[in-house]
């Protein structure tokens, strides 16, 4: 094991904040003559040891996003086998992702380029495809482009969804919240209603995309529920066969979603199509991708902070009746600060970057030493935000859950906050994700009190997005009829949720 572990983290590494990181690109190096050599090689039958490696790296990789802590100190790349012909590094301190995000730019010049080959177009332009019948490019497609054709995709974005029209997005998101609440209220027994996280929170965030690009006026908030069981199936299904082979059951599910989406798609007429129709830059096939890829890309996500949000709150009693107060003051400082937690906490993405050319990078700690790494083009850095975030000198306790630290962590200095990445391809959804999410806690927490069933930790599982490895329960638990209850007893004696729980 002591050999993997070395292989799997390059050894001891400074993370001392003085190391400075450097990175050098290597024109004719021996290296690649080397690893060309040893390419042609791992092609030849050898494989069993090769496959033996690279599932004991995926068991590392799976450990450490797990929350396996004793892996962090002293590490700033983790190597993770993927396949013989590229390698896949970990990024899990910030020092390195700030040089890698500022290294990398959308005119096809510096280090690094956005990861073309690899997970992400594997896994979402066949998806693509699929869904609108056609043949895209890599290029084609914002998740895998650079340079022009991004800045294009970006600018039409930034238009529909930026700050200038967060306004007429708002209104969407209050549409929702109403249609949320009337659900919830209709599902009420004794004044509690008890609903899975994950269904209440991927309905809610379904809902806000399907108003915002497709325009859809929904009569109930569950009307949502079969689009976002089948968006759901597919982008997860889609990763489970570079686990696993997928069993014929979850293989005919597959295939069902996919028709599910593809019949969405096909009936609606799209708010935000209709509003880039006099756009020229873009194609009619790349207006289409975007709006697919925007559906897909704004669904999981911001489900999955709202999940990791309302267990936290759940689980913490005194800190949401400190934030109802403060909500009721019409003040929202402590629930930025638990969103802006929960982001550091639990970032659902994972930002990926690949070698343009064969390079070198070294860290030199203080008293000079240097460690050294050599890249070869098209291996593939996975900047881990969560990982960062607890891994990091600038916070005390950083992995804990501790939304009154004395410093903002948003608004850092550092790339220990890094959620929604830095950088040419910053998440441009970012604005209405923050909105969603903000408005969607403001509104649940001031009519219900939610109370987590599941006190245990729970942890990060890779699937398309990062999402919490189980199903988290909650009790909600209507104000008016708190308030009712406080009343009859005198309005004294214990809060209320510790009452209930006391029950
Ligand atoms: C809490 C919710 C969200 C988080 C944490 C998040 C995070 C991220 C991250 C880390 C990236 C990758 C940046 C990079 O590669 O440098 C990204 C890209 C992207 N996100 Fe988000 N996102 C969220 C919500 C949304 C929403 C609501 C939308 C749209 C409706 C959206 C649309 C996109 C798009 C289109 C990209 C690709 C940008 C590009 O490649 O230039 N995201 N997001």
């Amino acid at each position: 094991m002591a050999f993997f572990n070395y292989f799997y983290s390059c050894g001891k590494q400074p993370v001392e904040p003085h190391a400075k990181v450097e990175f050098q690109e290597l024109r004719q190096s021996r290296c690649s003559k080397v690893t060309g050599w040893l390419k042609t090689i791992a092609q030849l039958p050898i494989t069993i040891p090769h496959m033996i490696y690279t599932i004991c790296m995926l068991r590392r990789e799976q450990d450490l996003q797990a929350g396996d802590k004793s892996l962090l100190p002293n590490r700033v790349i983790h190597r993770v086998v993927l396949s013989p012909f590229r390698s896949n590094y970990l990024v899990t301190s910030d020092r390195i992702a700030s040089r890698v995000l500022s290294n990398y730019r959308s005119d096809q010049e510096g280090l690094f380029t956005i990861t073309k080959k690899s997970s992400i177009s594997q896994l979402l332009l066949p998806i693509i495809n699929y869904l609108t019948n056609k043949r895209f490019k890599v290029d084609d497609f914002l998740f895998t482009s650079d340079g022009a054709v991004a800045q294009q995709h970006r600018a039409i974005i930034h238009d529909y969804l930026g700050p200038k029209r967060l306004d007429q997005r708002r209104v969407q998101i209050e549409m929702t919240n109403r249609k949320m609440l009337s659900y919830l209220l209709r599902r009420e027994t004794n004044g509690e209603v008890i609903v899975t996280a994950k269904d209440l929170c991927g309905l809610y965030s379904t809902s806000v995309i399907s108003s915002i690009l497709i325009g859809n006026k929904i009569e109930n908030f569950d009307d949502n529920a079969k689009i976002t069981n089948a968006i759901r199936t597919v982008l997860n299904y889609r990763v489970i066969p570079f686990l696993r082979k997928l069993s014929e059951q979850e293989q005919k599910s597959f295939t069902s979603s996919l028709n599910i989406i593809c019949a969405f798609f096909k009936t609606v007429k799209s708010e935000f199509l209709g509003h880039i129709a006099e756009n020229k830059e873009l194609d009619p096939l790349q207006k289409y991708g975007l709006y697919i890829l925007l559906y897909l890309a704004g669904v999981e996500t911001t489900s999955s902070v709202l999940e990791y949000a309302l267990w936290q709150l759940g689980r913490h009693p005194d800190l949401q009746n400190e934030l109802v107060k403060e909500l009721g003051l019409g003040k929202s400082d402590l629930l930025d600060r638990v969103i802006s937690e929960s982001l550091r906490l639990h970032a659902p993405v994972r930002i990926g970057r690949e070698f343009r050319a064969d390079t070198k990078m070294t860290v030199r700690n203080k008293e000079g030493r240097n460690w050294s790494y050599t890249f070869n083009k098209g291996d593939e850095l996975t900047i881990v935000p969560t990982l960062i975030a607890q891994n990091t000198e600038s916070l005390e306790n950083p992995d804990q859950f501790n939304p009154k630290r004395k410093v903002r962590v948003s608004s850092f200095r550092s790339f220990s906050w890094l959620p929604f990445g830095s950088g040419a391809h910053r998440c441009p959804g970012q604005w209405l994700a923050l909105a969603e999410i903000k408005s969607m806690l403001t509104q649940l927490l001031m009519h219900y009190e939610v109370v987590s069933s599941s006190r245990s930790e729970v942890r990060q599982r890779q699937l398309f997005t990062l999402g919490l490895d189980r199903g988290i329960e909650l009790n909600l638990i209507n104000r008016r009829t708190i308030s009712s209850e406080g009343e009859g007893a005198g309005g004294g004696g214990q809060k209320p949720q510790a009452a209930r729980m006391a029950r």
